[in-house]
């Protein structure tokens, strides 16, 4: 109620805002902010980064606008932007419930215009050594809900399994779930994340000799040019991330996520970082786009690695988690911003010319239900036969859906 009143108020002329808005982005709308990139960061030191530097990246201070709203993080209660208001900048707080709540507070404050905003997700996060090395900056495609399953502890698990994971409905690990919450997997545009690909590469990112070191250890596993990323300096790649409350570590554990994300995008997601709130940003943006509030065609998540998922030969998952210091961290708060400033200052500079218009994916964008329209290239299929869920809970006829989202496609059972 108190908020649809706010949005009648904006609507009418009202503001929300004591700054007057005069960039040049197109979109003013009701005296709402309305961004061209929001950097979504995840905990302090990923904000930080951003404060401290974008200042002399003459694109602007990210300290000249505080704004609040209710149900913002406790720890991190102002979301900010640049005085243009071109750029602006949250932290969720860690992990899926703080990150889910803060992006939602952002979405529903009615402060802010987002429908052609870009979203730069850009966290560290646990490295594959298979796919990058310490400090490498991965651009995604799909983001897997990789906990969402059953568990048995492995001493309890049954006589020849790699894992005591295994998908609701199955019997086996390794096996595509038999039903669907929503948040197992989403998918993000290709092409975005190519262009976003082609901006990052322009950085030249930080390296640390005792990080390096620590990664040429994986070249004495068989065999070793499984593990060649690992031993190279960190680069820009491209591949998809794990979300998970849980945060794991180990070979065991690394390679049984390795076959979820496998089974769960088709064959076609390749695992390299794991985090732990992708998942639950996306989940937020997949609904509020269903409302018209953002456009989920202009997400893009970015990871970079601050630790091994897994420990070098001769290192037990203990060591490698706990004990070894392999120097990673910085060098990831580093690269975020190193890598994450090119492609902003790229979404700015193209902004006339093709960002303000979009850029279409070539590729299915959304969940697993097919929300946002289209058929998935994973999982069951759309839930509504590819025409997607409109707003305010009408189905594609206009009529009100009461039905809830387990079971209601055959082969969901
Ligand atoms: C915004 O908040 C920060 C602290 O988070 C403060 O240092 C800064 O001065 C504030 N900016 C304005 C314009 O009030
Ligand atoms: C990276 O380093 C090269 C060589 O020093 C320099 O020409 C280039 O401008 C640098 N790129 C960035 C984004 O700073
Ligand atoms: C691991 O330890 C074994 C036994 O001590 C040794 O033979 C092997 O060379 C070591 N491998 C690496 C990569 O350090
Ligand atoms: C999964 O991949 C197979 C093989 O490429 C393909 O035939 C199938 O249609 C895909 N499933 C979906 C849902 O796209
Ligand atoms: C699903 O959509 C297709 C066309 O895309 C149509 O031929 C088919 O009848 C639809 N099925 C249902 C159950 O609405």
């Amino acid at each position: 109620m108190r908020f649809s009143k706010a949005v009648a108020a904006l609507a009418l002329g009202g503001s929300a805002l004591a700054a007057p808005y005069d960039g040049d982005g197109p979109y003013h709308g009701f005296g709402m902010i309305a961004p061209k990139v929001m950097i979504v960061s995840l905990f302090a030191p990923e904000a930080n980064i951003w404060f401290t530097n974008l200042p002399s990246s003459g694109l602007g201070d990210l300290m000249q606008v505080n704004i609040t709203a209710p149900g913002l993080s406790m720890l991190f209660p102002q979301i900010h932007c640049v005085a243009d208001f071109s750029i602006c900048q949250m932290t969720t707080g860690e992990s899926e419930i703080n990150a889910a709540s803060t992006v939602m507070a952002a979405m529903l404050s009615g402060k802010f215009d987002f429908r052609h905003t870009y979203f730069l997700i850009a966290g560290i996060a646990g490295v594959n050594p298979k796919h990058g090395a310490l400090g490498s900056v991965a651009l995604a495609q799909y983001t897997v809900q990789v906990a969402l399953q059953y568990e048995f502890d492995a001493r309890e698990m049954p006589e020849g399994w790699s894992t005591g994971y295994f998908g609701y409905k199955t019997t086996a690990p390794d096996v595509e779930p038999g039903n669907a919450y929503g948040t197992e997997v989403f998918e993000l545009s290709s092409t975005l994340r190519d262009l976003a690909f082609g901006f990052a590469s322009k950085a030249n990112l930080s390296v640390d000799p005792i990080a390096s070191a620590y990664g040429k250890r994986y070249a004495g596993f068989e065999p070793a040019s499984l593990f060649a990323a690992a031993t190279h300096p960190p680069s820009v790649v491209k591949c998809d991330t794990a979300t998970s409350d849980v945060y794991y570590s180990g070979k065991l554990l690394g390679e049984a996520f390795e076959d979820v994300i496998d089974v769960w995008t088709n064959g076609t997601g390749k695992y390299c970082m794991t985090a732990q709130e992708d998942s639950a940003v996306l989940e937020v943006l997949v609904r509020v786009a269903i409302e018209g509030f953002v456009d989920f065609s202009r997400v893009i998540l970015m990871r970079t690695g601050s630790d091994y998922d897994r420990p070098p030969p001769n290192m037990t998952a203990f060591e490698n988690l706990r004990v070894a210091k392999p120097n990673g961290y910085g060098i990831a708060v580093e690269n975020i911003y190193l890598a994450g400033v090119e492609i902003v200052r790229g979404i700015l500079k193209d902004w006339h010319r093709t960002f303000h218009r979009g850029v279409k994916p070539a590729n299915y964008i959304g969940d697993i239900f097919g929300s946002l329209g289209g058929k998935p290239d994973f999982g069951h299929g759309s839930t509504t036969n590819g025409t997607g869920y409109k707003p305010h809970g009408r189905s594609a006829g206009g009529h009100r859906r009461t039905s809830s989202g387990m079971g209601r496609k055959a082969g969901y059972v």
